[in-house]
């Protein structure tokens, strides 16, 4: 190994031992709201003094958390008169930033804290952050029953994925008209109620399956979307029983909640549930066969310390031979071209489609 080569690693401990106080800076930053007091100030800026007034700290508190954001090009500190400007920031739009600011709030809440167990949940095979922190037994989503703040912090996260996944989802989607569906592991409807934004003129009906607790907002935004007479949800648990009665099948973003051998019971309880012909359409998170993709900078951590302990993004072809070794037939796959993803994307998909036979 030549200097060079000690050199580009030794730089990269550096990156992963900064992550957590640069997060950490950049996070309070907003929370203590020196972002909107900037914003709401325009061109002129604020100086130190001014931004401890109207936040209520101390001005020495300011300038310290500052120099990071100054450094990275978030705001812009002018040299002569000192003041605060937003400068990346104020590039972005207010639809990019809505987009990441979720995720800030999220790593917070699900995160941050959770990691800290990281190796004895992955020892143990459970989240040993949530028993920590909450007292709870039981993985991420049976805990965010109990503990509203972390559904609250969740939810706008998975809706952004969604939202942003959704479009090329539904786009490669090829539902046979009147087409009865069933999302799997629906949560609250959102994909249901896009389906019938997608697809809505070829008659079908959507009916969301997710765990009983989903009910209420499931319905709220069915009702919400206006889409009452085309969508329903159905509670239960998809590793017991998936109803029968529709032609097809969606799962998005479930299957890599689980090992192999829980992802494989969902699969064949779905095989079970659908009549010959029936057809599954699965989009998972995915590292790409390029590696051009922020997934295994996040998932995997986040599985095993944050929410289930166990699963985690697989290639396309191990998606695929899972679903066949369930019994269906693959009819065609397609991975996401990450170079046309925003740059702050962190995962990456695929889909496989597959029948029934
Ligand atoms: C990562 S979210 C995916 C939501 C949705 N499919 C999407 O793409 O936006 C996982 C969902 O699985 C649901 N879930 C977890 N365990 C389940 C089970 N045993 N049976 C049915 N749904 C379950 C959770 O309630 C949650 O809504």
């Amino acid at each position: 190994m030549t200097s060079t080569d000690a050199d580009a690693v030794l730089a990269k401990f550096r990156d992963y031992v900064t992550g957590p106080t640069r997060y950490a800076n950049l996070l309070t930053v907003f929370e203590l709201g020196i972002v909107a007091q900037l914003k709401a100030t325009g061109p002129d800026g604020m100086t130190a003094t001014q931004l401890a007034a109207v936040t209520g700290v101390s001005a020495h508190h300011v300038e310290q958390l500052l120099e990071l954001p100054v450094k990275d090009g978030f705001i812009a500190r002018a040299p002569r008169t000192g003041a605060y400007t937003l400068d990346g920031i104020a590039r972005l739009t207010d639809e990019e930033l809505a987009r990441v600011m979720p995720w800030l709030h999220m790593v917070k809440e699900v995160c941050l804290r959770q990691l800290y167990h990281l190796t004895e949940s992955v020892r143990e095979g459970r989240i040993v952050g949530l028993e920590q922190l909450y007292g709870f037994t039981g993985n991420f989503y049976q805990a965010s029953k109990a503990h509203p703040e972390l559904h609250a912090a969740w939810e706008p996260v998975m809706h952004a994925v969604t939202g942003y996944i959704d479009p090329w989802f539904y786009s490669r989607l090829d539902l046979p008209a009147g087409a009865r569906v069933i999302d799997i592991a629906g949560n609250t409807a959102q994909g249901a109620v896009l389906a019938q934004k997608y697809h809505g003129e070829k008659g079908i009906h959507v009916t969301c399956f997710d765990l009983p607790e989903k009910e209420d907002e499931a319905l709220d935004n069915i009702a919400g979307a206006g889409v009452g007479d085309s969508c329903r949800f159905i509670g239960g648990d998809a590793l017991a029983e998936i109803p029968k009665g529709f032609d097809v099948a969606m799962i998005k973003h479930f299957l890599d909640m689980w090992d192999h051998d829980n992802a494989l019971r969902i699969l064949r309880n779905t095989y079970e549930a659908l009549p010959a012909g029936g057809r599954l359409i699965a989009m998972h998170l995915t590292y790409p066969e390029d590696g051009n993709a922020a997934t295994a900078d996040f998932f995997p951590a986040y599985f095993f310390g944050c929410t289930m302990a166990q699963g985690g993004p697989q290639k396309l072809s191990t998606w695929a031979a899972w679903i066949e070794e369930a019994g269906f037939k693959i009819t065609g796959t397609v991975e996401q071209d990450m170079t046309t993803a925003p740059a702050d994307t962190i995962p990456a998909h695929s889909i496989v489609y597959a029948t029934k036979v």
